[in-house]
């Protein structure tokens, strides 16, 4: 009788702590969370040489923020800095830091610790695309996508996190795609890294949240195409519904979703739909709807990043 109660009891408290939950969140949707400042915040970002990183460097030195930036291309990743400067950043230190390479990444993660100190926000960016077909891609190619798309978040968590959680402050972003929550023909090994990094966060969220660490934030992020060159000759036949973004944009929504502490963030709005229709759908009409949307040939004209890295 008595565990009868018990039950009855947890079952009240649960559901009202749910409803109690769903309508925190319509009020914060109406009325926006104020933003976190992150003036003084230690942040890393991996990839910091061009696209993505780079402007997010920009941002976060307009913010006021210690930057630490990683990449492969020291010559870009030293322009970067340069920049990030002229941004108004005060602090800002840049490392070569070939992100696939484990033993690398602990190597100079230590030598930041000590020159710089405890990074509290680690925005896993670096990223890489074949763009070649399953069976046409060789063995090393699609080793390295998984190495910088979704192993380099493994060891770098390992080097920043104890800090994080000893301090129980920081923030962990990972950068994966649009790819990463729907399979894309001729991105076989490019969809894997970026579900792989998913995965990850959203395993190391749940892990954060049942061990209480209410301090460690973390914030996903999937956006279709960005003109960054990264997927230089992709197109989209349904701009509309599935726009190719524009890099400042997909960044100032990036920034906004992690000073709001945002979980997730799909960009544009309509992977949420494309999502939730998944969720339901017979397989036969998802694929009718991927046909007209042209997703089948968005790789067709890929002739990937110009430059060298
Ligand atoms: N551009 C897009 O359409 C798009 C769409 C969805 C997701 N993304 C993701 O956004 C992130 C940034 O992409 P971007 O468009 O800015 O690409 P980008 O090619 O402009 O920048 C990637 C940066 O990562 C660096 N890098 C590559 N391998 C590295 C390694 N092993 N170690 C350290 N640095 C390395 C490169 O030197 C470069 O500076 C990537 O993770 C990418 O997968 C991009």
């Amino acid at each position: 009788m008595s565990s009868n109660l018990e039950s009855a009891k947890e079952l009240l408290v649960f559901l009202g702590k749910s409803l109690f939950s769903i309508l925190e969140a319509i009020v914060f949707k109406v009325i926006p969370q104020p933003r976190k400042n992150v003036a003084g915040e230690i942040v890393l970002i991996t990839g910091a040489g061009s696209g993505l990183g780079r402007l997010l460097a920009l941002q976060f030195a307009r913010l006021g923020s210690v930057l630490i930036l990683w990449d492969l291309n020291q010559e870009a990743n030293e322009e970067t800095r340069q920049m990030a400067q002229e941004a108004g950043a005060t602090r800002v230190h840049a490392y070569v830091c070939d992100c696939s390479r484990k033993e690398e990444v602990y190597r100079v993660a230590d030598q930041v610790k000590k020159e710089v100190g405890d990074v509290s926000i680690l925005i896993n960016n670096a990223g890489i695309v074949t763009g070649r077909k399953f069976l046409e891609c060789p063995d090393e190619l699609m080793e390295k996508s998984l190495d910088v798309n979704f192993k380099a978040h493994l060891w770098t968590y390992k080097a920043f996190l104890p800090a994080m959680i000893t301090n129980n402050h920081g923030h962990l972003v990972c950068i994966s795609s649009s790819a990463g929550l729907v399979g894309v023909n001729g991105l076989a090994d490019y969809c894997a890294s970026k579900f792989a990094a998913f995965g990850f966060a959203e395993a190391m969220f749940v892990e954060t949240y049942a061990q209480k660490q209410k301090g460690i934030k973390t914030t996903i992020v999937c956006p279709f195409f960005i003109k960054t060159g990264m997927f230089e000759g992709c197109s989209t036949k349904c701009p509309t519904l599935l726009p190719i973004l524009e890099p400042e944009y997909a960044v100032r929504k990036i920034v906004d979703a992690i000073l709001q502490e945002k979980l997730y963030l799909y960009m544009p709005k309509f992977l949420y739909l494309m999502m939730f229709l998944k969720s339901f759908l017979p397989i036969k009409t998802g694929m009718l709807i991927g046909d007209y949307l042209g997703i089948f040939h968005v790789m067709d004209g890929f002739t990937g990043q110009k430059k060298k890295t």
